[in-house]
């Protein structure tokens, strides 16, 4: 795969190469999750050289916050400013995509001032993590709809499309897990019925998309695998795949730590996570492959098996990047190795400290 090749979307949005921003909540935006000027800058000067930006994570709810700082499209006053920074991304020449999403357990009631929801009353397996109240049947059918305004939202802020975070431990990740879902109605009980929650959010963005007449994609992004027991074992994600096959995604993010990762199932040792999802679904929608790239050599790599590479933290200590990687910059063509640019950052804020303290 040539990384200088532009993606056309099902929707018929064009990236202009296979490099993408991950999305990255950098928890710049204020309090209340409105844009600020300084996430204006850092996406703007992170946008040159990219097919598309994945914006950091945007919570539908109030109640759906994972941390103060983080994005929000929960309301229509979250519009104007939202669009302010879709413009800066298209100004550096990339497509920009909203990423959307609600923590539900992955919070806790400091941060959303009441008792964090989940599918059901199980609290995560990680430190500090508090025991969610389990939502109701008309509870979930309004989550469902926030996601629809959300969508409206991220059309009338303009953007070119939105990720469903179906990842990374939250909510929607959470109503497929047996982990954090031991409901026995329509939304639980079954691998099937786990599968119900993602799926009718789907299909609500795409109602939702349906209304407007220009191209507005919606891309997927799921977690292949969970290390608690239970958990989401690889055999569960490979048949939920097939389920979004039959759905109007235009693409497929596969969150991994590293992008050559195994899975946790005897039965797919051959091959990478990333390759088996990328040959199930293999001429119906894109995948995108993301963890670990720090080099042009990774990027190829991991193209080898995925049509797009996602790149997060690499962006962060290296905003040209990508500019080096299609060798547009020949002056520079050697990104600083990460653990040592990681060192040369200032700390304007909390994220780069985490980061700071990972790589150190
Ligand atoms: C500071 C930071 C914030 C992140 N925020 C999000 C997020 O909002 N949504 C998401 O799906 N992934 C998020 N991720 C995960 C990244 O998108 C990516 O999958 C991960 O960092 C691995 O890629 P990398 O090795 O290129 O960093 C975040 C990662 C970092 C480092």
């Amino acid at each position: 795969m040539n990384l200088n090749q532009p993606l056309v979307l099902r929707s018929g949005v064009t990236l202009k190469n296979r490099l993408i921003m991950a999305p990255m909540t950098v928890v710049l935006s204020f309090h209340d999750g409105i844009v600020t000027q300084e996430e204006i800058q850092h996406y703007g000067m992170r946008s040159k050289g990219l097919g598309a930006v994945i914006t950091g994570t945007a919570n539908v709810t109030d109640n759906g916050k994972g941390w103060p700082g983080e994005l929000t499209i929960a309301t229509d006053d979250a519009i104007a400013r939202l669009t302010e920074l879709s413009a800066a991304i298209h100004a550096g020449g990339a497509k920009a995509i909203l990423q959307i999403f609600h923590a539900g357990r992955m919070t806790s009631e400091k941060t959303i001032g009441e008792q964090p929801v989940s599918a059901s009353s199980v609290a995560a397996e990680v430190p500090g993590s508090e025991i969610p109240r389990e939502l109701s049947e008309n509870e979930i059918e309004a989550l469902i709809e926030a996601f629809g305004q959300a969508t409206r939202r991220a059309i009338a802020a303009g953007f070119d499309g939105v990720e469903i975070h179906g990842a990374n431990m939250y909510l929607l990740h959470q109503f497929f897990s047996p982990h954090s879902n031991r409901r026995t109605d329509h939304w639980g009980g079954s691998l099937e019925k786990r599968m119900n929650f993602p799926l009718a959010v789907i299909d609500r963005v795409a109602q939702e998309v349906a209304k407007t007449s220009r191209p507005f994609a919606i891309g997927y992004r799921l977690s292949p695998v969970e290390a608690t027991v239970p958990g989401i074992r690889f055999e569960d994600t490979l048949a939920f795949v097939e389920q979004l096959k039959t759905k109007p995604l235009d693409y497929l993010h596969i969150s991994l730590k590293h992008f050559t990762r195994r899975a946790n199932s005897q039965a797919y040792q051959e091959k990478s996570e990333l390759a088996y999802i990328h040959e199930a679904v293999a001429g119906v929608m894109p995948v995108i492959g993301v963890g670990g790239v720090r080099t042009k050599e990774d990027v190829e790599a991991l193209l080898e098996n995925a049509d797009a590479a996602a790149i997060a933290q690499q962006l962060l200590v290296d905003p040209e990047f990508p500019l080096k990687v299609t060798g547009e910059i020949t002056d520079d063509p050697v990104s600083k190795p990460f653990g040592e640019a990681i060192k040369d950052l200032p700390m304007p804020h909390p994220m780069f400290k985490y980061l700071e303290k990972r790589y150190k």
